[in-house]
């Protein structure tokens, strides 16, 4: 199948084109009917299920995926201030083998694939992205995120994603209270959720590994708790081995207020098309995050490590959520996560490539957890 984002143009022709869809749209009512409860941060939801940060550039893409059947979508991540798109090329299909992250030291190293052949489902597929980011001015995304929530129907909810910005000379408060702004924004905006970006590798600016360091996570979790007061927000993390770290990065988001985790973001390497020629051009682009089936092993392992750190830190579902994310690339997999126990999951590149993955998984649920 054809992925939504056309990877063949700039990300500024996907955001004005909107989403490249000319399929059939499912019959939401009955889709919806006899699905077994759910909810997602407090409230009631058709599913646990929808899409992270990123293939949904704008209110064009949140609404498709909506009418799709997604519930649980997140407006790709925005700014306090306008900021640029890395250049073209943005998403590349790479070769990823198993355990491919599992090195120690320097960044492990992939290469890209020959083109797709996109007649054909793609449950397989790995790709790298990077944007770095980019963001409208505020005054553009916030219209914009009105009209993306008024697209949704009933039983989903809009979460926003959004970042600091670290300009010269800002210590951590000063990036902790961007990121406060950024969510404020959002939440006047029409978000129901607000998830915070600790963890892009396509940044060279310290923002994209805040997620390694419970004092930060910390800082960032008071700044937006205090900003945002009722309204719930998740912090999203980058795949962590070490389970000490774990615990203490989620004791430091519950700590500060988090209602939960996302985990994982796309896992960096070093990305090259030939020996020596990197992929994507430009300075500070040879390391990219990747994401899709290569890391459908490393975003389980993190939500299992979650899950046991939450146990040990004496929180529960209701009191903390854990959001999977990772290499979801089939209905299966996605119900994978929630036999696990996370209380919602997400699919960004298979839900790109493949747009009926929510009602695949409703179909599945239905089979899984008939109602009585
Ligand atoms: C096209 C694309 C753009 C992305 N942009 C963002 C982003 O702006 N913010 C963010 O937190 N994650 C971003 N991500 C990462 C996803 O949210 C997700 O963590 C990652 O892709 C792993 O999920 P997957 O394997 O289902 O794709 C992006 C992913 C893709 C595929």
């Amino acid at each position: 199948m054809k992925s939504t984002y056309n990877i063949d143009l700039s990300y500024d022709d996907n955001y004005a084109a909107g989403p490249d869809f000319s399929g059939d749209l499912p019959d939401l009512a009955a889709l919806n009917s006899g699905l077994p409860p759910a909810t997602f941060l407090g409230r009631a939801v058709n599913s646990a299920f929808g899409v992270p940060a990123g293939p949904l550039l704008n209110s064009a893409y949140i609404e498709l995926y909506a009418r799709l059947g997604f519930d649980l979508l997140t407006y790709k991540t925005v700014r306090t201030g306008y900021a640029p798109s890395h250049p073209f090329p943005n998403v590349r299909a790479v070769e990823a083998s198993p355990g491919w992250y599992q090195t120690s030291g320097e960044k492990p190293v992939l290469y890209t694939r020959a083109a797709l052949d996109e007649s054909r489902p793609q449950p397989d597929l790995s790709i790298t992205n990077s944007f770095g980011m980019p963001s409208k001015e505020p005054a553009v995304w916030m219209a914009d995120v009105a009209r993306a929530k008024a697209s949704l129907q009933s039983g989903q909810t809009l979460v926003v994603s959004v970042v600091g910005t670290s300009r010269l000379g800002y210590t951590l408060e000063d990036l902790a209270q961007d990121f406060a702004q950024a969510a404020s924004m959002a939440v006047q905006a029409g978000a129901d959720a607000v998830e915070a970006n600790l963890s892009c590798p396509n940044v060279r600016s310290g923002e994209g590994s805040l997620y390694q360091s419970p004092a930060a996570v910390g800082s960032v979790a008071k700044a937006l708790s205090a900003a945002l007061g009722k309204t719930p927000f998740l912090l999203k993390m980058g795949y962590l081995e070490d389970r000490r770290l774990v615990r203490e990065v989620l004791e430091a988001a519950a700590g500060g207020g988090a209602a939960g985790l996302a985990a994982i973001n796309t896992i960096p390497a070093r990305v090259y098309t030939a020996p020596e020629q990197q992929a994507l051009p430009g300075e500070g682009r040879l390391v990219s995050g990747i994401c899709g089936a290569g890391i459908h092993e490393a975003g389980l392992a993190m939500a299992a490590r979650l899950l046991e750190a939450r146990r040990e830190a004496g929180l529960t579902k209701d009191s903390f959520s854990l959001v999977g994310v990772g290499g979801v690339m089939t209905a299966r997999d996605a119900l994978q996560y929630l036999k696990l126990g996370a209380d919602g999951v997400q699919s960004g590149t298979g839900a790109m490539w493949n747009p009926y993955l929510a009602v695949e998984l409703k179909q599945l649920l239905k089979t899984a957890f008939p109602s009585q």
